[in-house]
C-alpha cells in the first residue's frame, strides 16, 4: 500500500471513529464535553474558609469521586470589597486547585447577597416589603430585582467575573443568582412604574385594560396607567394574574442582564443555567428558562421521606422547562436545617435519590453543602464534612454513589428519557386556581400528582410540559387542570386531537380567557363543542362528603369538587355519572368522551379517588396505544429509562420497606454489580442500572 493510500485508509477510518461515536452520543447540553455523562458534586464555600485548608477539602472530594464544585454564589462581598475594587484572585486560585484534583468548578453569580456597602450605600436598593417598610441588611434576597442601579451594580460583577473566567477551561458554566430572590419583590415606586409601563406596552389603550378586566365591577375604572397599583391580594383577578406575570418578567429580563455580559465575555462552551425549585410557582419557568442553556432545581424533601412519585413529578417539570435534560444543582446531604423537623433521610435513602434524579433525565448531583459553615444562619444544616473537617457518616453514601456513576457513566452518554404521555401544566391555570380556589382543599398539584401516579406506573415514563409545547410526538396527552384556556391553547390542543393525538382535560379547565376573564361560553369553553358536552354547573363538595360515581371505569368517588355536565352531541359518550348526592348532581355525567378527527377528547369533571383515576388512567392508556417501558415491575419498584444512541439503560430502585424482586422482561447487564441476569433482587432504596442490550 502506497503511503498516499496508507494515510486515506487511516483517514476514512478516523472518519468512520467519529462518525460512529457521534451516532453514539447525540451531544445532550447538560453533558459536559471531556467530563463524565453523569456527575456528582457539591457546593463549596472556599471562601469562609483559610486558604491552607482548601487543599484537604479538595483531596477529600477527590476521594469521594466527586467531580463539580459550584462556587461563589453569596461571594459578593469576597469579590467586592468595597465599590468598583475587585479581587478575583483568590476564586481564580481555587478554581484551579479544583482542577488540579480534577473537579471542574460552576461559578454563581453571587446576585443574591449584595454586600452591606452596597446597600448602606444606595438603600433604594433594598426590597420595600407590601407594609412599606424596607428590608434591613443581613438575610440575602434583599436586594430589587426591578431597581435600575441594583441591575447596574449586578451587570458589573457578573461582567468582572466573566472576564476573568470566561476562558478557563476548568469552568465549565455559570448559575445566575440563586434561587431568583424566590420571586420576591419590592413594593415601591419604581416597580410600581414598571409594572405600569409593562402593563401600557401589553394592553396599548385604557380601554382595552377596563374592558378585559371587566373594571366596571366595583367602579374599578382607570383613566390613568399611573392609578393602577400593585395587588397584595384581593384584587382583580385580571390585575392578579398580570402582576405575576409582570414578575416573571422582571426576573427574567434581571437574569437576561447578566446572561449579556457573561456570553459577551465567555467561550460559548460554558453553560448557563439557574438553580428553580420545582413546583415553587413564583414565575412562569418556562419562561425564564428560555434563554438558559439547561435548567436546573434544588431538590429538598425538608420533612419526612422521599416521596418517589412527588419527586419524580418535579424532576420530570423540571425535563420539561426546555425538555432537555437538567442537573439537580442542589439536594440535602440527609437534613436541612429549614424544616419544622429536619430529620435525616434513611440510610442509602439519598443515595436512591441520586439514582432516581439521573433516572428521570439529570446529568449532575450535587449535595448542598459540602462543609458547615462556623457561623451563619445555616449551623445545623446536612453537610458531607463536619465543623472539624472530617467526613461525617453521609460522607460515605455520597462516595459510594458518586463512585457508582463513575463505574456506570458511558451508559448515559447521549442518553435521554423519551415518552410517549405527556402531563400539560400551565402557570396561568395554576395560579387562577390559586386566586379563587372556590374549595379551599382544591389542590391542582395534587390532582395533577395524583394523575401522574397513575399515569407513571402503567407507561414508565411521563413528560410534564407547557401545553404550549409541540404535542405531535405523543400517543396520550393529559391536561388536568387547564383554567386558563384561550382560543390559541385551544387551537394548538385541537391540532393535536384532530391529527390522532388523544387528549384527556381535567376539572376546571376551559374555564378562562387570557386575562383570567370569564370565557363567555360555557365550560369548557372552545372546548364545548368539539367534546358534543358542557359543564352546566360546578360544585365545591363538602369535606368528608364523597360523591359516589360509577361507569365504564367502575365505582367510587369524587370529592373536593364535581362539574355536572350535559352531552350536546348524540355520540358523545358517557363514561361515568354521579350517584345520589346533592340532587343537582345525581345521575349526571361527570365524565364524557368523544371521537374528533382521527383523535378523541375526554372531560373528566371531578376529582376522583385513586382507584378510579388508576382505572381511568389504564382506560387512556389503552385507548391510545401506550405501553410500558419496561413492562411489569413489583408494587415500591420504581422504573426509569433513558435512550439515545442506540443505548437503552434502565434504572429499578425498591422503595418498599422489604426487599423485591423483578423479573426483566430478558436477561440484561447489571451494570452495578456487572453481570448479566433477568432477575434482579432490590433491599430497600436498592438500586440496579441496566444496559438492555437487545
Ligand atoms: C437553598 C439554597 C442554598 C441553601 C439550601 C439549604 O436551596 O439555594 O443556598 O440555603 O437551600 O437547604
Amino acid at each position: 500500500m502506497s503511503s498516499f493510500s496508507r494515510v486515506r485508509t487511516l483517514w476514512c477510518f478516523v472518519l468512520l471513529l467519529a462518525l460512529s461515536a457521534a451516532a453514539q452520543s447525540p451531544p445532550v447540553p447538560t453533558q459536559i464535553p471531556g467530563q463524565n455523562a453523569i456527575l456528582m458534586g457539591v457546593a463549596w464555600y472556599p471562601e469562609q474558609w483559610p486558604e491552607p485548608r482548601w487543599e484537604d477539602d479538595l483531596r477529600l472530594m477527590e476521594a469521594a469521586d466527586v467531580k463539580v464544585v459550584r462556587i461563589a454564589e453569596f461571594a459578593w462581598s469576597r469579590m467586592e470589597p468595597s465599590e468598583g475594587k475587585y479581587d478575583l484572585d483568590w476564586l481564580e486560585r481555587a478554581v484551579n486547585l479544583a482542577a488540579k484534583h480534577h473537579i471542574v468548578s460552576v461559578l454563581g453569580t453571587p446576585t443574591a447577597t449584595p454586600p452591606a456597602w452596597l446597600t448602606q450605600k444606595y438603600p433604594d436598593t433594598l426590597r420595600v416589603e407590601p407594609n412599606g417598610q424596607r428590608v434591613t441588611h443581613g438575610n440575602r434576597a434583599h436586594a430589587s430585582v426591578s431597581s435600575p442601579r441594583y441591575r447596574e451594580f449586578c451587570r458589573r460583577i457578573a461582567e468582572q467575573m466573566a472576564r476573568r473566567f470566561g476562558h478557563n477551561p476548568n469552568v465549565v458554566g455559570w448559575q445566575i443568582d440563586n434561587e431568583y430572590g424566590y420571586a420576591l419583590m419590592s413594593y415601591d415606586d419604581i416597580t410600581r412604574q414598571r409594572f405600569q409601563d409593562w402593563l401600557k406596552a401589553k394592553y396599548k389603550t385604557l380601554d382595552s385594560l377596563n374592558t378585559h378586566w371587566t373594571t366596571a365591577y366595583w367602579s374599578q375604572t382607570y383613566d390613568n396607567w399611573s392609578e393602577i397599583p400593585i395587588p397584595v391580594g384581593g384584587h382583580n383577578p385580571g390585575l392578579m394574574l398580570e402582576w405575576k406575570r409582570f414578575v416573571g418578567h422582571e426576573w427574567t429580563d434581571y437574569q437576561q442582564n447578566e446572561i449579556d455580559v457573561i456570553r459577551k465575555n465567555a467561550e460559548s462552551r460554558q453553560f448557563i443555567t439557574g438553580n428553580f425549585m420545582g413546583f415553587f410557582d413564583g414565575f412562569d419557568h418556562y419562561e425564564i428558562t428560555a434563554p438558559l442553556t439547561f435548567a436546573s432545581w434544588d431538590d429538598y424533601v425538608g420533612s419526612g421521606h422521599v416521596d418517589p412519585a412527588f419527586n419524580g413529578l418535579s424532576h420530570d417539570l423540571t425535563r420539561g422547562f426546555k425538555r432537555e435534560n437538567f442537573w439537580v444543582m442542589e439536594t440535602q446531604p440527609g437534613a436541612v436545617n429549614w424544616h419544622s423537623v429536619n430529620n435525616f433521610l434513611n440510610r442509602g435513602e439519598a443515595r436512591a435519590m441520586a439514582w432516581q434524579a439521573i433516572g428521570h433525565g439529570a446529568d449532575d448531583v450535587n449535595y448542598w453543602q459540602w462543609r458547615s459553615a462556623l457561623n451563619g444562619q445555616e449551623q445545623y444544616h446536612g453537610v458531607l464534612v463536619g465543623a472539624d473537617g472530617t467526613p461525617v457518616p453521609f460522607y460515605d453514601e455520597v462516595s459510594t454513589t458518586a463512585q457508582e456513576f463513575a463505574k456506570v457513566e458511558s451508559s448515559f452518554r447521549g442518553t435521554v428519557p423519551v415518552s410517549d404521555v405527556a402531563l400539560l401544566y400551565s402557570y396561568d391555570s395554576h395560579w387562577a386556581i390559586q386566586f379563587q380556589k372556590h374549595n379551599q382543599n382544591y389542590d391542582d398539584i395534587g390532582v395533577l400528582k395524583n394523575y401522574y401516579r397513575a399515569l407513571r406506573q402503567l407507561s414508565q415514563s411521563v413528560d410534564v410540559i407547557s401545553a404550549y409545547a409541540p404535542l405531535s410526538g405523543y400517543k396520550l396527552v393529559v391536561a388536568p387542570n387547564l383554567n386558563v384556556l384561550p382560543k390559541d391553547l385551544a387551537d394548538h390542543l385541537l391540532e393535536y386531537a384532530r391529527n390522532g393525538g388523544n387528549l384527556v382535560l381535567g376539572p376546571r379547565s376551559g374555564m378562562k380567557d387570557e386575562y383570567n376573564a370569564l370565557l363567555p361560553q360555557r365550560q369548557p369553553g372552545y372546548f364545548a363543542d368539539p367534546l358534543g358536552a358542557r359543564v352546566e354547573q360546578f360544585y365545591a363538595l363538602e369535606k368528608d362528603v364523597p360523591v359516589p360515581v360509577s361507569g365504564a371505569w367502575g365505582s367510587g368517588t369524587a370529592s373536593i369538587w364535581a362539574e355536572q355536565l350535559k352531552t350536546t352531541a348524540p355520540d358523545a359518550e358517557v363514561l361515568l355519572k354521579y350517584g345520589k348526592s346533592n340532587g343537582w348532581l345525581d345521575d349526571q355525567p361527570a365524565a364524557v368522551t368523544r371521537a374528533f378527527g382521527k383523535g378523541r377528547i375526554t372531560y373528566i369533571g371531578a376529582v376522583l379517588d385513586d382507584k378510579l383515576t388508576a382505572v381511568a388512567a389504564e382506560w387512556m392508556v389503552q385507548k391510545s396505544g401506550v405501553k410500558a417501558v419496561f413492562g411489569p415491575v413489583p408494587d415500591g419498584v420504581e422504573v426509569s429509562r433513558r435512550t439515545g444512541g442506540g443505548k437503552q439503560v434502565f434504572i429499578l430502585i425498591n422503595y418498599a420497606p422489604d426487599s423485591r424482586t423483578v423479573t426483566l422482561p430478558h436477561s440484561m447487564k447489571l451494570l452495578l454489580d456487572g453481570k448479566e441476569s433477568d432477575k434482579v433482587e432490590l433491599p430497600q432504596y436498592g438500586v440496579e442500572v441496566l444496559a438492555d442490550t437487545k
